[in-house]
């Protein structure tokens, strides 16, 4: 693809100010050229960091699609937006770049993929958590067969909000809304689940859970509970949850680990650091994550191999039949927790 890639913002909101704004302004391969948002206050916001002028600024992104001159748009907006604007990019004959999930149900997403497929487009689906510097490392470790294949392994992520913070932000308020694809398994249990598998080396095949409203009054689950069975018979869990008390920052609130017959290695603050601890003397030592900045977010290692792909004209990492199956995933849970029993992927 030609650099500078010029690329439109769809939503301006929270997580393009935090995480992907910080990483886009020092890529070469990017020029930010247009924005659509219907928050005035975003757009303004995001126009002044970026220096795109009012004229590149649009209250609705299909007047952007058709009107400013593009090759790829970034996607970040309330979840049930996601497939319409995925859709209609793809129309456009876009590169698309679309925060998670991919779609709020399997029928969305196969029309999103059937979109893409019909237009041709590049796209790709934002799964930063495995662009941590600690997953890269845990990656490498466990995928260069330095140690053995992991037998069981638990991811959790545990965030105490309080009710308040459910009607007073309105990036809460539509997480909260079943109407706006709402909810904590396909908002937070998202990432848990793809990171857990990619390190447990095998891909998840059965599905069993209860996904239930527990803590606040509201209509999406703002619990999760996972058990899975990989491929090749190991199990693991996830546990996820907006309103478990003890729970927050380190490893009280967020921690991904894999058990082997040797060791269990344990990744932490969310990719900042791993851990490993050898069974036969049961000490715990820190890995050497070999990077310079181990603070570096999953966002920027995201948005960093995922340009540098475009710009040298191959896939990014992240495909969309890998969005479309940890979606899958998450459905089966949904009806695992519905039905009181184990799905089988192969049933969706
Ligand atoms: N990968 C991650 O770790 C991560 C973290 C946070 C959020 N996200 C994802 O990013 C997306 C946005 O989340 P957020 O936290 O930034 O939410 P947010 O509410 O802060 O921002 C959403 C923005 O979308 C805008 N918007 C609403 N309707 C729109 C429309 N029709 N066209 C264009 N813009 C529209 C809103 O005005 C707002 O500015 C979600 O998909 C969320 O799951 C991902």
């Amino acid at each position: 693809m030609k650099t500078p890639i010029r690329l439109g913002l769809i939503g301006c909101g929270g997580i393009i100010q935090q995480q992907h704004l910080p990483t886009l302004l020092t890529l070469t391969e990017v020029q930010i050229t247009a924005l659509a948002d219907p928050m005035p206050e975003n757009l303004a916001t995001v126009g002044e960091t970026t220096a795109v002028t009012a004229e590149q600024h649009y209250a609705d992104y299909r007047d952007m699609l058709a009107k400013a001159p593009l090759d790829a748009v970034i996607i970040a907006t309330p979840h049930h937006l996601h497939a319409e604007q995925v859709i209609a990019a793809a129309e456009a004959g876009l590169t698309v770049i679309s925060e998670k999930p991919m779609a709020t149900s399997l029928e969305e997403a196969t029309k999103v993929l059937d979109a893409v497929a019909r237009h041709k487009i590049i796209y790709t689906v934002v799964h930063n958590a495995v662009f941590t510097p600690g997953a890269l490392r845990a990656y490498e470790l466990l995928h260069s067969n330095d140690l053995p294949i992991p037998q069981v392994g638990r991811a959790k992520s545990l965030f105490p909000m309080d009710a308040d913070r459910h009607s007073s932000s309105p990036a809460r308020v539509w997480r909260a809304s079943k109407a706006a694809g709402g909810g904590c398994i396909g908002d937070t249990a998202y990432h848990e689940i793809y990171s857990l598998e990619t390190l447990m080396c095998s891909p998840v095949r059965y599905v069993e859970a209860r996904v239930q409203t527990r803590f606040f009054d509201i209509d999406v689950d703002d619990m999760a509970l996972l058990l899975l069975e990989h491929e090749n018979g190991a199990v693991s869990t996830v546990s996820t949850s907006w309103g478990m008390a003890g729970a927050g920052a380190g490893e009280l609130g967020n921690l991904c680990e894999v058990h082997t017959r040797g060791d269990c290695l344990r990744m932490v603050g969310r990719g900042t650091a791993l851990h490993r601890l050898a069974r036969a003397t049961h000490e715990w030592s820190e890995i050497d994550l070999d990077v310079t900045d181990r603070n570096r977010t999953g966002h920027a290692g995201y948005l960093q191999t995922t340009f540098a792909a475009l710009a040298a004209g191959s896939c990014p990492p992240i495909t969309g039949e890998m969005a479309l199956h940890n979606l899958s995933i998450i459905e089966a849970a949904r009806l695992a927790s519905d039905a009181r029993r184990a799905i089988d992927l192969t049933e969706l």
